[in-house]
């Protein structure tokens, strides 16, 4: 069964106050444009089409009025509130009658990755193929800040830790996540956490018990970039702009994403292109269709 996409984009966002106050840390900017495109676009890079973004009631209606439903870049989305932050895995319990029995990728809304994404559709594939999960690994300074690895001395997989005080290993479990069919149901098993969460940690965990998930490891080619605090926000955007600059070519523009992927035509493309309220936008998105009618 083909998977589906979830972007959790929940929390508080307390330690981006005051920013948070003007809108929800998942649409606050990320060089220029909102945060959420980037997990969107990856999930559309890794050829999912169906997506459901979960976020707070009060931060729902505006992610909504920006993305809609979809269907301007030949993909789905649906919407649904995450009434209380009772922990990551309960986006599986959200999402039950929007899966219908298909397997998930959950990506957080505030995970950017920027590199060759084959890992990502490689952990789709397997997924697909044979069933279980696939969570990567990647190498941090601040490993308790996150999930985290750990390893025996061959480098089998024990266990994962969430924000271990003496973490185990530098490897820390980004927030994207490939799941079977059986999430909803093993996400159902799970106890809440002593501060009251269904832990993703613990999702992970359940799979790795039954010898059913994969810890892919990342490279240095992939960048994932942390977006917590004001000042990783600000490293952020200026990664992100440093490359478009450099380059020419824009990271996560979801209309060039939907137009290389085939989710749209070249039609619809120019009438996205129509559509462009910003100049430069406009002159970039003309190019990408340039450049394609070229090849
Ligand atoms: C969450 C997860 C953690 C993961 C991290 C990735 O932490 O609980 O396991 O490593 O996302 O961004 P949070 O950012 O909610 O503190």
């Amino acid at each position: 069964m083909q998977q589906k996409g979830i972007i959790l984009a929940g929390g508080a966002g307390t330690r981006l106050d005051p920013l948070t106050r003007v809108a929800c840390k998942q649409l606050l900017p990320i060089y220029d444009k909102p945060m959420i495109y980037y997990p969107l676009a990856t999930l559309m890079l890794g050829g999912i089409r169906e997506i459901l973004i979960i976020s707070t009631p009060k931060d729902l209606p505006q992610i909504e009025e920006i993305l809609g439903d979809g269907s301007q870049l030949g993909i789905r989305i649906e919407y649904a509130e995450q009434a209380k932050p009772e922990g990551i895995a309960q986006a599986f319990l959200i999402a039950e009658e929007f899966l219908a029995g298909s397997g998930a990728t959950l990506i957080l809304g505030d995970n950017i990755f920027y590199g060759k994404l084959d890992f990502f559709r490689r952990a789709i594939e397997g997924v697909n193929q044979d069933g279980g999960a696939c969570v990567f690994g990647y190498h941090v300074r601040d490993p308790e800040r996150f999930g985290v690895v750990e390893f025996d001395k061959d480098g089998k997989v024990l266990s994962i830790e969430e924000k271990p005080a003496e973490p185990k290993s530098s490897y820390a479990v980004p927030g994207l996540y490939v799941y079977d069919g059986s999430v909803v149901a093993r996400t159902k098993a799970l106890e809440p956490s002593a501060r009251g969460e269904l832990e993703i940690t613990d999702l992970n965990n359940a799979y790795l018990s039954d010898g059913e998930l994969k810890v892919e490891l990342l490279g240095r080619g992939i960048a994932w970039l942390d977006t917590g605090t004001p000042g990783s926000l600000l490293e952020a955007g200026h990664y992100i702009a440093t490359i478009e600059r450099q380059q020419s070519y824009k990271v996560a523009c979801l209309e060039e994403v939907a137009f290389n992927m085939g989710f749209i035509d070249l039609a619809q493309l120019e009438e996205l292109i129509g559509e462009t309220r910003n100049p430069y936008n406009k002159e970039y998105l003309e190019m990408v269709r340039d450049e394609q009618v070229g090849h």
